[in-house]
């Protein structure tokens, strides 16, 4: 056999079928359980409860909130391999009372410092739909916080790169005068995640939120989209790796992580959720899961469509 083809049938036996199993339970007590079995993981990535009123959750004063938080973050950094990445993705807490914006990133930002992770990104997750302020201005965007453990970290650009915006684009001076300038694979994806038409035509890229008309919806009140996490899973993970998703849902971690031939883990307090994760996992290895593809283009109404048109009786 060709060296070629031997490496690649032992590259095809290497990637087994993989986990992706649900913990019933609160995060808190379970992380105890994996911190027993000595377990670790090489990506920790979860949208966490926060105090936003949802039906899932009373509502705690923040001082209260952190307590709780500090100390489940503490057991994920004791779960988390030392090549492994966290990825924490939360939006704004806005005080029901008085509507102050709270930016939670900055809130979480001090309790990992605190436990020595280092933030290689603060990734703005930009989306076009959402509710209408009238008292401030719109909310678009939500954030990701990614941090590794050490300064050896995984890290596959290539396998996240997009299309550059000028791929034809030479050096114009020097020794390398007239050669291309950019990667033959592609760019960067940046730090601002925004999918439109398509990536070459913007800058940044968008991923729809999950809302009502999203092919991924479900009966939760805020999943986050698959496409999301599968570029923090294809970046910071390698095949056969273990993601961990302590507030897991309906499973958009664990479904990325499968889609993409990796072990996963997910804990979740409510059953409901994890009777939604567990058919939406079925459906997906049967083929029949909705997923939306990961770098399709968002929706854009054509000039002509009535939804494009402004009425008549408009005022500006
Ligand atoms: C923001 S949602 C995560 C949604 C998830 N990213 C998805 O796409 O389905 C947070 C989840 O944490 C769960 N949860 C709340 N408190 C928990 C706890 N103490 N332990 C485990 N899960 C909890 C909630 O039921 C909820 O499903």
């Amino acid at each position: 056999m060709a060296k070629a083809v031997k490496k690649q049938a032992k590259a095809k036996r290497r990637v087994r079928v993989v986990a992706a199993d649900y913990i019933h339970g609160v995060a808190d007590k379970n992380l105890d359980k994996l911190i027993a079995q000595k377990k670790k993981f090489k990506l920790i990535m979860t949208s966490p409860p926060y105090n936003m009123d949802k039906e899932y959750e009373k509502s705690n004063s923040l001082e209260n909130y952190k307590l709780e938080i500090e100390s489940i973050i503490k057991k994920l950094v004791t779960l988390l391999d030392k090549k492994g990445s966290i990825c924490w993705q939360v939006g704004n807490y806005i005080n029901p009372k008085t509507k102050e914006v709270v930016p939670l990133d900055i809130f979480y930002h001090d309790i990992f410092a605190k436990e020595k992770l280092i933030l290689r990104n603060r990734i703005i997750w930009h989306f076009e739909h959402g509710l209408h302020a009238s008292q401030r201005f719109s909310g678009r965007y939500e954030t990701i916080m990614w941090y590794s453990k050490s300064d050896k970290y995984t890290f596959n650009l290539d396998d996240v790169r997009v299309p550059a915006k000028y791929p034809g684009k030479t050096y114009y001076k020097g020794e390398k005068k007239g050669q291309i300038s950019g990667n033959p694979k592609g760019k960067n994806p940046s730090d601002v995640w925004k999918i439109v038409r398509s990536e070459w035509e913007k800058d940044i890229w968008e991923i729809p939120n999950v809302k009502a008309n999203h092919k991924e919806k479900t009966i939760h009140p805020c999943q986050y989209p698959i496409e999301l996490v599968e570029r923090c899973v294809l970046a910071l993970t390698k095949e056969n790796d273990w993601i961990l998703d302590p507030f897991a849902g309906v499973g958009s971690t664990m479904i990325a992580a499968l889609k993409n031939k990796r072990n996963s883990l997910g804990i979740e307090k409510y059953i409901k959720f994890i009777r939604v994760g567990e058919e939406r996992m079925s459906q997906y290895k049967i083929g029949n899961l909705k997923i939306r593809e990961m770098g399709k283009p968002v929706f854009v109404p054509t000039a002509n469509m009535a939804v494009a048109r402004k009425p008549e009786h408009f005022l500006y």
